[in-house]
């Protein structure tokens, strides 16, 4: 066998989170909500993964109660009856077959355009307004609605609670609301919120805070950051580590028990003054669980082309340095995205070593939900 990757098949804990093996899958998108609601389709869907060997499903990302929180059509959301019991049905569904599920919660912020539903004539919100050929298209949040958008995160994380879930996650990564509050270039308030790092830093930090209060003690809290945002690869919330330090202590003290650190391609150096990946300074700098991310398993990084089409990429047996890194303590836990799309039994091809029967990720795969 060319690899051995045993080691990340042993079982993993936090707090009521106990999992069978370090494999996870990725948060993704798929845009087959019916009418805003999960369906049974993605319960079988998310099923299927768990049965072919993945430990931990964080779902695609889910609209928390806010008339602005969804961007596309498709993206279920995570409040009201109906929504929860379906939400349920897919955590029953995972729990069935042995695998352990957290909900990905998540605001839009200023991705959002108005035209989208449910709620089609409102604009985008963010930290501030922004406008294009003289029309605002997004609304800066006032305060009372910045309370209101903490208090929904919250509920939405009881609810996960509630209905059975193993985790939540928050989705603070990407250029999405919370990452636009974090990042400089987006926020220009000039209030508590605004500012110096350490204000910017409030938003996310009163969310996590009231998750942790909506939520038992042992209920863990993810939290997804990234530099990268979805239009701009190169882009740099931590300008430094000196930054990222103070992000990561903040974020830690608030509550954050898991840190899921979304990068591109997992095994690359952070900054240019030293060979740590993000994941591993995570790791080093909180000393808590960090969930690793990026190419596991294919040839090249997840590429958004400008017409909206995901760019495909080949099977690449990058497992050696995954093993190698994992075993160096820099991660705890991996998650896997195209290729748990285009294999859902990757994870227990990779542990019995049927590579050669690993297939490649192209775009056509987005088209079904199998
Ligand atoms: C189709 C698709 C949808 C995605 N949707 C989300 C999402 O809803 N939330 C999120 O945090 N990341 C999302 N991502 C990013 C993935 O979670 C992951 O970080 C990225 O694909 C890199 O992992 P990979 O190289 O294993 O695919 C998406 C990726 C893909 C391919």
């Amino acid at each position: 066998m060319p690899y051995d990757s045993s080691a990340l098949f042993t079982p993993f804990s936090c707090g009521k989170l106990q999992l069978p093996n370090r494999i996870v899958m990725a948060p993704m998108t798929r845009n087959f909500a019916d009418n805003w609601l999960p369906t049974s389709e993605m319960a079988a869907y998310y099923r299927r993964r768990v049965e072919g060997g993945t430990g931990f499903i964080i779902s695609e990302c889910t609209a928390i109660d806010h008339r602005a929180s969804n961007a596309y059509e498709g993206v279920p959301i995570f409040y009201g009856r109906a929504a929860l019991a379906k939400w349920k049905h897919i955590v029953d569904q995972v729990h069935e077959v042995g695998g352990k599920f957290a909900p990905q919660i998540w605001h839009a912020g200023p991705e959002r355009r108005a035209g989208i539903g449910p709620d089609y004539g409102e604009l985008g919100v963010g930290p501030v307004d922004a406008f294009e050929g003289g029309e605002r298209i997004i609304r800066g949040l006032e305060k009372p609605e910045i309370h209101k958008i903490i208090e929904s995160f919250a509920q939405a994380a009881h609810d996960a609670e509630m209905i059975g879930s193993d985790a939540v996650e928050i989705h603070g990564a990407h250029g999405y609301l919370i990452d636009k509050f974090l990042w400089h270039r987006s926020n220009q308030r000039t209030d508590e919120y605004g500012g110096a790092l350490k204000n910017r830093l409030k938003f996310a930090v009163d969310i996590v805070r009231a998750i942790r209060g909506a939520v038992s003690d042992t209920f863990p809290v993810i939290f997804r950051f990234s530099q990268w945002k979805v239009d701009d690869y190169s882009a740099h919330t931590a300008l430094t580590k000196h930054d990222l330090a103070t992000i990561i202590q903040t974020l830690s003290d608030a509550g954050v028990d898991i840190f899921h650190v979304s990068t591109r391609r997992f095994w690359e150096p952070a900054f240019s003054d030293g060979p740590e990946t993000l994941a591993h300074l995570f790791k080093k700098l909180s000393g808590k669980p960090v969930i690793a991310v990026g190419s596991i398993g294919l040839s090249r990084p997840l590429i958004l082309a400008p017409s909206g089409q995901f760019i495909g990429a080949e099977t690449k047996l990058n497992l050696d340095r995954l093993v190698f890194s994992f075993q160096n303590g820099e991660f705890d836990l991996c998650a896997v995205g195209r290729s748990l799309l285009a294999n859902p039994d990757w994870a227990n091809n990779v542990r019995y070593g049927r590579f050669e029967s690993l297939k490649p990720f192209t775009a056509e795969l987005l088209k079904e939900l199998y």
